[in-house]
């Protein structure tokens, strides 16, 4: 059967794989229906991901269907619906003996570390699989990127009547606004790009923006907002270290900042002034939990989260070589893409 593989940066080529075998102890066959793309297969083909190596079959953001189970398997069946958890943990170490199967020692993320999902067939542990029977498969493979949000929401466990300031409004901010406003928290969104705050504002109904020009207008504008108090929890899902260094200077006295955006570079941070004066708490948040997959499937089937304004644009398996240098152009859109498998 073909799969698409990124051979090395900028070049995608369609292989002949073997079928895959039947599934053994724990595993399961599952037919791909549908691959979100993400920044981080954008990263990726653009050779600037340092955990991605070559070649690597992308594709961690998925819409299931299982096919066949292996001896043990008693969660799903065949002909379920399911997204798939991405984040292979080894269920030994010491991170993964405490519940925190998001980082463990030796994590593997499907499609970045290991091959993923672009291509019709593959199989994978039945206990990575969450059913979801409501979602479309559009929806399934929408979770993942949700639970990035998701559990950086949790990281910073606003409560309601708090303000929570989201940086960044790419795919990974807008999760995160997602759970903010579930929450009950006044939630403020800032990004540089105009753009991105009118979609913030017209489609995922939040109404309190600000435009980050690269000076004080934007600390200016939230404490306007907060009638001077800024904000109990910041969320910083730039990847930007200029942006992560002035999350500090946005949070309130004994507030909480999440790092959700990821960056290579070093932070450098005055402490008096800000850290220790303030009292802040800084969180970092990788990944997510199976209890956010879980979560979310609910959230969505039960109307509350609106995937709608989430999916702007489609592409066959066959396109994707030819349409994916599009998508690294924020000025097309582009939100979430999905690969029809
Ligand atoms: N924690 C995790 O497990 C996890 C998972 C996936 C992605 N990520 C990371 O999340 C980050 C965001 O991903 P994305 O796909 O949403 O990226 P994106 O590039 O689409 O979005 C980033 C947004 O931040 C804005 N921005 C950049 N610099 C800014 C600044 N100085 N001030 C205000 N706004 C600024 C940009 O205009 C853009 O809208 C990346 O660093 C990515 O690697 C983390
Ligand atoms: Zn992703
Ligand atoms: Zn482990």
């Amino acid at each position: 059967m073909k799969a698409l593989q990124l051979e090395k940066p900028e070049h995608w080529r369609t292989i002949d794989i073997p079928e895959p075998s039947a599934p053994g102890p724990g595993d399961a066959l599952v037919r791909v229906h549908r691959v979100g793309i993400c920044g981080t297969d954008l990263s990726g083909y653009l050779g600037k991901m340092p955990f991605f190596s070559y070649p690597r079959i992308p594709g961690h953001e998925l819409g299931v269907e299982v096919v066949a189970v292996g001896e043990g398997v008693a969660g799903v069946k065949p002909g379920d619906r399911c997204s798939v958890e991405p984040y292979i943990n080894c269920q030994k170490c010491y991170s993964c003996r405490r519940g925190h199967s998001n980082c463990c020692e030796y994590h593997l993320t499907l499609g970045v570390h290991c091959d993923g999902g672009l291509r019709p067939e593959f199989i994978v542990p039945a206990r990575k699989l969450h059913l979801a029977p409501n979602l479309s498969f559009d929806q399934c493979a929408l979770v993942e990127t949700l639970a990035i949000g998701c559990h950086a929401v949790n990281r910073a466990a606003p409560l309601s009547g708090e303000n929570v300031l989201v940086i960044g409004a790419g795919p990974i901010g807008l999760s995160a606004i997602e759970f903010a406003k579930l929450s009950g928290a006044r939630t403020i969104v800032m990004d540089m790009n105009p753009d991105r705050l009118a979609f913030v504002r017209e489609k995922i109904g939040v109404p309190d923006t600000i435009l980050a020009r690269g000076d004080a207008s934007d600390l200016e504008a939230l404490a306007e907002l907060t009638g001077g108090q800024l904000a109990d929890a910041v969320i910083d899902a730039t990847g930007s270290n200029k942006s992560m260094v002035r999350a500090l200077e946005f949070a309130t006295f004994a507030g909480r900042i999440v790092y959700v955006g990821i960056t290579q570079q070093n932070l450098e941070f005055p402490h008096a002034p800000f850290m220790h004066r303030r009292e802040l708490t800084l969180l970092a948040s990788r990944n997510a939990l199976p209890g956010d997959f879980t979560r979310i499937i609910g959230l969505i089937g039960d109307g509350k989260i609106d995937t709608r304004p989430w999916i702007t644009h489609q592409a066959g398996f066959d396109e994707v070589a030819a349409v994916f240098p599009t998508w690294l152009k924020p000025e097309t859109g582009v939100i979430k893409a999905i690969v029809h498998v």
